[in-house]
């Protein structure tokens, strides 16, 4: 994939899944790259993959949880390279249960990862976005900030923050005639190590939800999404759905507005159970 050769591009979370795939796929485009994870294993393996075909890349562990550390990294990054155009806030955890069993603590927990952390990465680097004069912030949503799904009240909240966030930032970006591209990302189901990383309530069995994942719901690679979206940034796409399920989910929402609550449920019920239910 050609068009991002010199490059900066930033990716959090690049230890696993699309993260990795996204870095890899950005590397191989020529692109030099700071990945960040909080699993210093995993970001060893993808900065291992990064140095095997030749891409700069600078690895740094970072919780994106931690805005004054983010901050700081904003500004380690743009003195290492020169300048950054890229951000790639894709960062994520999972949490089941419904409202009725989930603690207050679970429920911040996914909104502090899943939409501070967007936030932190976003404002951080801003700054050094606008001054390349060809910046591009990428903020991963999913297909859960387009509809909503029993069990999953958290990840809907944030990643429908997520999308509101990103959705405005775009537009201010293009009143204010800032060089800088805006895109919010929807993936399906993406055969990734997430159900498997995701915490769940009290009474519901993690594992037994993140097998149903992984054989009822990933459907697309990780490598096709990193195409996906890379191909959609390079457009300047507002909205990227990423995966044929993505694609139709939305065609259903959109057609029905609420009603796909109706439709969706007696799935939904089932694919996310709970002890309450
Ligand atoms: N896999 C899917 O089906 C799917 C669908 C829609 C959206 N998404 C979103 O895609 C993004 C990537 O997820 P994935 O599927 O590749 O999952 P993954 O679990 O394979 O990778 C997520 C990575 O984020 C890292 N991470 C978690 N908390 C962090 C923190 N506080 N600071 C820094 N890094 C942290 C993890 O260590 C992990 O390496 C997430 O935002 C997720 O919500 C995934």
């Amino acid at each position: 994939m050609q068009g991002f050769a010199g490059k900066v591009a930033v990716v959090t979370g690049a230890g696993s899944g699309i993260g990795q795939a996204l870095a890899i796929e950005l590397g191989r485009s020529g692109a030099k790259l700071a990945i960040s994870d909080v699993d210093t294993d995993g970001l060893a393996r993808t900065e291992e993959q990064l140095k095997a075909i030749g891409a700069a890349v600078k690895a740094d562990r970072l919780d994106v949880t931690e805005r004054e550390a983010f901050l700081a990294y904003a500004d380690a990054v743009n003195e290492h390279f020169g300048r950054v155009n890229q951000i790639y806030n894709n960062a994520g955890i999972g949490h089941t249960g419904d409202v009725e069993i989930c603690d207050f603590k679970d429920i911040e927990r996914v909104m502090d990862v899943d939409f501070w952390g967007v936030v932190n990465g976003t404002k951080a680097f801003l700054p050094h976005l606008i001054a390349s004069g060809d910046g591009h912030v990428i903020n991963i949503s999913s297909v859960f900030g387009l509809f909503s799904s029993p069990g999953q009240a958290a990840y809907n909240s944030a990643k429908f923050a997520v999308r509101g966030f990103t959705e405005a930032l775009r537009q201010e970006m293009i009143l204010a005639g800032h060089p800088v591209g805006v895109t919010t990302v929807h993936p399906g189901g993406i055969k990734t190590a997430i159900a498997r990383n995701a915490t769940a309530a009290a009474g519901l069995d993690a594992e037994e939800l993140a097998r149903l994942f992984d054989k009822r719901v990933a459907h697309t690679s990780p490598q096709r999404a990193a195409k996906i979206i890379l191909g959609a940034v390079r457009k300047n796409k507002a909205r990227v759905l990423v995966g044929p399920d993505a694609k139709v989910l939305d065609l259903v929402v959109r057609l029905t507005g609420s009603g796909y609550q109706r439709l969706f449920m007696p799935m939904l019920g089932k694919l996310v159970p709970s002890p309450r239910r």
